[in-house]
């Protein structure tokens, strides 16, 4: 009889975001009329056409397709080493940070990237997440065998939680205790904070004193618009021996539909081995790559290359000014309802306290059916998320002046 891997049967409920759709379809099938004038603001997907130096890249990629003598088959399983290029220099270089073209791994998905990096790690290792977190980080150590069982908050007996909380501006702070592997994420979702460099410097120190790995997810960093903030974890020295980096063009660049990201794994970045001596990582997370992936399409490839030239660095920073002006004008309008709202400065996330005494899924019942906004509760995120909820930037502007006027309207 063939077993399944009986860690998925630990997973709490379903994957946040199809609840959600779940959920807004049984309101919208009971409500036609409401469904009309639904505005979502759940999941953060973007709405705005692709820049244009992508279009004009993909269209030229297609007639290459279309002739023998340019035709592509299978590329390089760690991406073209133009594009690995372009992104070492004008993501990296350019800022300081010693990043090779041959340490980038060009994929399909930060989200993807950061699940399966667990493959490159042991099954013993102290994992630490922040909480609220991304719900991809516990959900994937959960199905690896990572975590134990949850407890009836949803709370994971072998996870550390570090707490996000006003007190520490939702940024999580390096834990009293040792642990192996470390997710942070910043810009964060879901609270939208960011980390400055003070805070990156402790977290760098912990990693290098416990011989810890920092997972850093910078899928957000574009919309840093605080010069002092840093962009990676590589502005921080010494991270070239702790961390790995996610980065994506979904949401700088319109691309959750066409799927093109990257994680940097450093040469000089180590881990122990079960003998106790120390191995690089990256020739594991090529050998993964290699093994299971078979590339980024070419027409995918070159579009994320336009990014990087000046028309397509000046679109891209156009569609982040307009999700930016969407996220002002929603902080605006949950403060004029009265709400305490985080976020949306530095991050296309808002999150926002509920009033004393709503939970996150009651507030998320009462905005969906009396304004008809989907907004995402906080608690979906984890037990420190409790009374709060997200609201997500990715719109139209009409869209988003339009939650703006109708979250005032509720009363609590
Ligand atoms: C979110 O809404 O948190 C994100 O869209 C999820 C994701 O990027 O995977």
């Amino acid at each position: 009889m063939a077993l399944l891997n009986d860690n998925y049967l630990k997973l709490k409920a379903g994957y946040l975001f199809p609840e959600i759709s779940r959920r807004v379809k049984a309101f919208c099938d009971a409500n036609p009329e409401a469904a009309q004038r639904l505005i979502r603001c759940g999941i953060g997907d973007v709405t705005e056409p692709l820049p244009l130096a992508a279009i004009a890249a993909m269209h030229r990629a297609v007639d290459e397709m279309a002739v023998r003598e340019t035709f592509k088959g299978y590329g390089p399983e760690q991406g073209y080493e133009w594009l690995r290029a372009a992104i070492a220099k004008n993501d990296f270089r350019d800022h300081g940070c010693d990043i090779a073209a041959a340490e980038i791994f060009v994929s399909d998905g930060s989200k993807c990237d950061s699940g399966n990096i667990l493959d490159i790690f042991g099954h013993k290792n102290k994992i630490a997440v922040s909480d609220p977190v991304y719900p991809v980080y516990v959900d994937t150590n959960v199905m690896a065998g990572h975590t134990g069982e949850a407890n009836d908050a949803g709370t994971y007996a072998r996870l550390v939680y570090l707490p996000c909380k006003p007190s520490n501006g939702f940024i999580p702070e390096p834990p009293k205790r040792h642990v192996d592997v470390v997710y942070l994420c910043s810009p964060n979702n879901p609270t939208g904070a960011a980390a400055n460099r003070p805070q990156l410097e402790a977290w760098v120190k912990y990693a290098l004193e416990h011989k810890a790995i920092i997972l850093f997810d910078a899928a957000y960093e574009a919309y840093i618009t605080d010069a002092n903030l840093p962009h990676s974890i590589y502005e921080i020295p010494g991270a070239r021996e702790c961390a790995i980096e996610f980065r994506s063009c979904s949401k700088n660049s319109g691309f959750t539909g066409v799927r093109c990201a990257f994680t940097v794994v450093p040469k000089s970045l180590n881990a122990q081995t079960k003998d106790g001596t120390f191995q690089p990582l990256h020739p594991l997370w090529l050998r993964r790559m290699t093994t299971k992936f078979n590339g980024v399409s070419y027409i995918t490839q070159r579009a994320a290359e336009a990014l990087y030239s000046p028309e397509g660095r000046a679109q891209v920073q156009a569609l982040i000014g307009h999700y930016l002006g969407n996220a002002k004008v929603l902080r605006e309008g949950a403060k004029k309802a009265g709400l305490k709202v985080f976020g949306g400065v530095n991050a296309p996330y808002i999150w926002v306290k509920a009033p004393k005494g709503v939970t996150s899924w009651q507030a998320f019942d009462k905005i969906l059916g009396e304004a008809n906004v989907v907004i995402t509760p906080g608690s979906g995120f984890g037990s420190k998320g409790e009374g709060y909820f997200r609201i997500s930037a990715f719109n139209s502007r009409a869209n988003a002046e339009e939650v703006a006027r109708r979250l005032p309207e509720l009363k609590w």
